[in-house]
């Protein structure tokens, strides 16, 4: 008789925004005459860029020819993305990565769950509470969080950072020791971020501690501030310590299209095995590369009118974030993020827990956003928006939230 993996069995409900999708597919079906502006998922809402489709269709022609035609990819990706990546995400902000510690893949979801793969099941991991959802959920289908426990919403094995308005929304170094350690910035839900320095902190800790860091650093691309660091490995020491994951989906808007890669350093090692050969051998026996056209539509990005094009785009966002932010701070909401990041954070009002102000958001104003206890218990009293919407929803929005 088979048997399934009871891990699975443990997880409480179901993911995030399906929960919200089936939330809102039921509210739809009662009232269809209203119209429902969707700040939910960070899902993007701009077309792909003219570089980008243009990139594609070339792409496209040369799958129809003989002589250009492309089976399976390359096992870590095709080189002329690498080597964009390398030279512009990289050594161009004096990281110096090579292209054979990136692994292009389908996307940071994936990469981030499935990262655990190359780790033994006992390792101790390290959340930000609150936290995207696919770091805890992984780990607790891979049976290394223990048991859930839905008074405190919290899994027995995990080791929550609490990041609260007192701490500007920034973990502190935790008390118990971890294994591993996810960080993501700019933040996601939060939209906070961390300065260099104090990111030097959590590289140093790690590596004094034995630790490898988790680096998701999907919503580089929104980073407004100077002294905001774009990627780990921009830090003293993190090729030692730190994996990083990036997206396309946010700073190019692929969330349709998939694509993303994730960095591990030669110089990262359990004793004498380095995580590149394990992440390589996990990558080449169980995924079968991005596809060709996908790969060139995001090396397109990395061209003069692709990088223009994309920074166009995320201006677009950024100028949505700013309307949500001062449309709500201005109505007397409190409000954070939104400046090196596309989520805005707001304290639900009059003490609703945030599941009752996505009901009462849902009902009175016809907007759906993300309720803070979604991405863990202090997140409760918090709500997340997205600045990926249309310029004119997001206007619309804000000014129904400030109607009600
Ligand atoms: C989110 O809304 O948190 C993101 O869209 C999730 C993701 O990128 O997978």
């Amino acid at each position: 008789m088979f048997k399934i993996n009871n891990e699975y069995l443990k997880l409480p409900g179901s993911y995030l925004f399906s929960t919200i999708g089936k939330k809102v597919a039921a509210y739809t079906e009662k009232h269809p005459q209203e119209k429902i502006i969707r700040l939910g998922i960070g899902d993007v809402t701009l077309p792909l860029a003219p570089a980008v489709i243009e990139s594609m269709h070339k792409a496209v022609d040369e799958m129809g020819e003989a002589a250009t035609f492309k089976g399976y990819a390359p096992d870590l990706g095709y080189e002329f993305l690498r080597n964009a990546i390398a030279k512009q995400d990289y050594r161009m902000r004096g990281a110096d990565i090579e292209i054979d510690e990136i692994f292009i893949s389908d996307g940071a979801k994936s990469d981030s769950g499935n990262i655990g793969d190359i780790f033994a099941r006992d390792n101790k991991i390290a959340v930000c509470d609150p936290v995207y959802p696919v770091y805890v959920d992984t780990n607790a289908m891979a049976g290394r969080a223990g048991d859930y426990d839905a008074k405190t919403g919290r899994w027995t094995d995990i080791i929550y950072m609490p990041c609260t308005a007192e701490t500007d929304f920034a973990p502190e170094l935790p008390e118990q020791t971890p294994d591993m350690i996810y960080l993501c910035f700019p933040n996601n839900p939060t939209g906070a971020t961390i300065t260099k320095s104090e990111l030097q902190k959590w590289v140093d800790y790690a590596r004094e501690k034995g630790a490898v860091i988790i680096y998701d650093a999907a919503y580089e691309a929104y980073i407004s501030e100077d002294d905001v660091p774009h990627t780990i490995y921009e830090c003293e020491g993190a090729k030692e310590c730190a994996i990083e994951i990036r997206s396309f989906s946010k700073n190019a808007g692929f969330t349709g299209t998939r694509l993303g890669f994730t960095v591990v350093p030669k110089a990262l090692k359990s004793g004498d095995v380095m995580l590149n050969s394990l992440w390589a051998r996990r990558h080449g026996t169980k995924f079968n590369g991005a596809p060709y056209i996908i790969q060139r539509a995001g090396e397109a990005i990395y061209s003069e009118e692709g990088k223009a094009q994309t920074k166009e785009q995320v201006a677009y966002y950024m100028n949505n974030a700013k309307v949500i932010r001062e449309g709500l701070a201005d109505a007397g909401y409190s409000v954070s993020g939104g400046v090196n990041a596309p989520y805005i954070w707001l304290k639900t009002p009059d003490n609703m827990t945030s599941w009752e102000f996505f009901d009462y958001l849902l009902e009175q104003a016809h907007v759906v956003g993300t309720p803070g206890a979604g991405f863990g218990p202090h997140g409760e009293g918090y709500f997340r928006l997205t600045a990926f919407g249309s310029y004119e929803n997001t206007v619309e929005a804000i000014a129904r939230i400030r109607k009600m």
